[in-house]
């Protein structure tokens, strides 16, 4: 995809197809009319008085233009009113504008850049990017496996962002720039999670991080099975057991700041398949589970765009990987596993396999004397049922990282939703015959295994994101088709860019 920056009207601009933002407020509406009216006449003119189009958020306008202009499609998008103006606005009106102008076949689309810098009270630069996330999320597509490429398989190859006014574009184009390759980061993440477990499993999802690293910029570091044996991993060992390939654990560093500064240790679930081993998975939906190692692409793709962005903090990530398989010398119900550092876990049900890899990762973090420690792991379907599709859940043990996140979570719009950690709810993961059990009963299963998990912790601040209902989607959201939404990214980006 092409992106570019040009100064232009929407008179003057070449493209398949030309979209302008307008405001739902009465005067503001008519000025926006007034001027697209001087170029399109009585199209215009007749939709807006039959109050086809009002300028309501999401409401979407297309006309073929008459010859006085250059771009034979206009789109106008609603942005509603002003008052109520956010950043998820104006990135979904741009995301029904790309899908819109993909159905029509276009090309090439140029959108005039709105100046609602002192409405939104936003930076112009912040405004650009979220343009360009909405444009670039939104046509995404996981077509690789198709060999017959449909007609309705339309590509736009290149997006402009133009506007009369240069010290805007000046701007813009920073925004632009960023929110190109934080994209490009997401995609990545997506295609990891789309990507069929026989694709994908954990040497691949090794080999997609070192070649990431190599290109991007951060060290990539891959331990073998017999490396993670050696090291006392008992954890990742006893899920892999069942499985014909190897385990792996995944060590990335990126240094942005001077060495001596902490870094922030980001953990994601590599879980490349997940059939629930020897407790299996009922068959319906099981294919879903190809997607369990979205906490582990998210981190990789983070890594990838701290280091593309060339952001000004220290930062580690670990993915252990393996595939939950059942099997002769798979992991049993009742099973102990002595993890990194010693603590030991009862194996009471095989499918809750997540926290037990996750464990010897977070024991193994305290070794960076982190500023901080975030996994990422799609390790509950009853987080599933408490938040659905909207919200991740999250827990911790420091209110002000979790407010941090919480603030990134909001400008993202990958909105996270604090659980409690209360102590009451311990006793139900405990074991009779080790320190811990990694399954805590029917209730409140996402807050158990976030007990379970801050058992493995070290002396550090920490936060748990459950994203077992935001990485998978079943259903379309405005700028993320269903199956991997690339969930973390934007959301660790936007903490990371504002972390001292
Ligand atoms: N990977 C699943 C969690 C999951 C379920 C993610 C549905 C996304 C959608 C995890 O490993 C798992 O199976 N968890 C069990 C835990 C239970 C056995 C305590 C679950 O949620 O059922
Ligand atoms: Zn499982
Ligand atoms: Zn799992």
């Amino acid at each position: 995809m092409k992106l570019t920056i040009t100064q232009s009207t929407i008179k003057k601009i070449k493209a398949d197809a030309v979209a302008v933002f307008v405001l739902q407020d009465e005067t503001k509406f008519r000025a926006s009319l007034r001027e697209l009216k001087q170029f399109f006449g009585s199209t215009i003119e007749r939709l807006t008085t039959l109050e086809d189009f009002t300028g309501k958020a999401d409401q979407l306008l297309y006309a073929h233009t008459d010859k006085k202009i250059a771009s034979p499609r206009l789109i106008v998008i609603g942005l509603g009113e002003s008052s109520k103006i956010s950043l998820e606005g104006i990135r979904r009106a741009a995301a029904a504008v790309a899908k819109r102008a993909r159905s029509a076949k276009a090309k090439h689309l140029a959108l005039l850049l709105p100046s609602l810098d002192t409405v939104l009270k936003e930076p112009v630069e912040t405004i650009a990017q979220t343009i360009t996330e909405g444009c670039l999320l939104s046509l995404y597509k996981y077509d690789k496996y198709f060999t017959e490429k449909k007609e309705t398989n339309s590509k736009i190859g290149a997006i402009t962002l133009f506007s009369d006014d240069e010290d805007l574009l000046k701007a813009a184009k920073k925004g632009m720039i960023f929110g190109r390759s934080l994209c490009d980061s997401v995609y990545f993440s997506r295609d990891l999670q789309n990507a069929p477990s026989n694709e994908i499993h954990p040497e691949a999802l090794a080999h997609a991080a070192r070649e990431s690293g190599a290109k991007h910029g951060f060290r990539v570091t891959v331990w073998d099975k017999k490396r993670i044996d050696q090291e006392g991993f008992g954890g990742l060992m006893t899920v892999n057991a069942g499985s014909s390939r190897p385990p792996v654990f995944i060590v990335m560093e990126y240094h942005g700041k001077n060495m001596q500064s902490q870094p922030i240790v980001l953990i994601g679930k590599g879980i490349t398949f997940d059939t629930g081993g020897i407790s299996l998975k009922p068959s319906a939906g099981m294919a879903e589970m190809k997607m369990d190692m979205s906490g582990g692409a998210a981190v990789i793709a983070t890594m990838e765009a701290a280091a593309r962005l060339k952001l000004a903090i220290n930062l580690v990530g670990l993915v252990p990987a393996t595939e939950n398989m059942p099997g002769g010398s798979a992991m049993k119900p009742g099973d102990v596993i002595r993890h990194y550092g010693g603590k030991t876990s009862e194996v009471d049900n095989t499918d809750a396999e997540g926290r037990l890899i996750l464990a010897d990762a977070l024991a193994y973090a305290t070794k960076y004397k982190p500023a901080a420690v975030i996994d990422l792991a799609t390790l509950t379907g009853a987080c599933v049922v408490a938040l659905g599709h909207h919200a991740t859940g999250m827990m911790g043990n420091d209110a002000e990282l979790m407010a941090q996140l919480r603030t990134a979570g909001d400008r993202t719009f990958e909105r996270v939703w604090e659980l409690p950690l209360f102590e009451e709810y311990e006793k139900q993961i405990k074991s009779e015959i080790a320190d811990v059990k990694n399954v805590g009963g029917r209730w409140a299963g996402t807050i158990t295994a976030g007990l379970f998990l801050k058992k493995f912790i070290g002396d550090y601040k920490w936060v748990h994101l459950d994203i077992a209902g935001t990485a998978m989607l079943e259903e379309d959201l405005p700028y993320a088709p269903r199956g991997g939404s690339g969930v973390g990214v934007r959301l660790l980006v936007e903490f990371l860019k504002n972390h001292k």
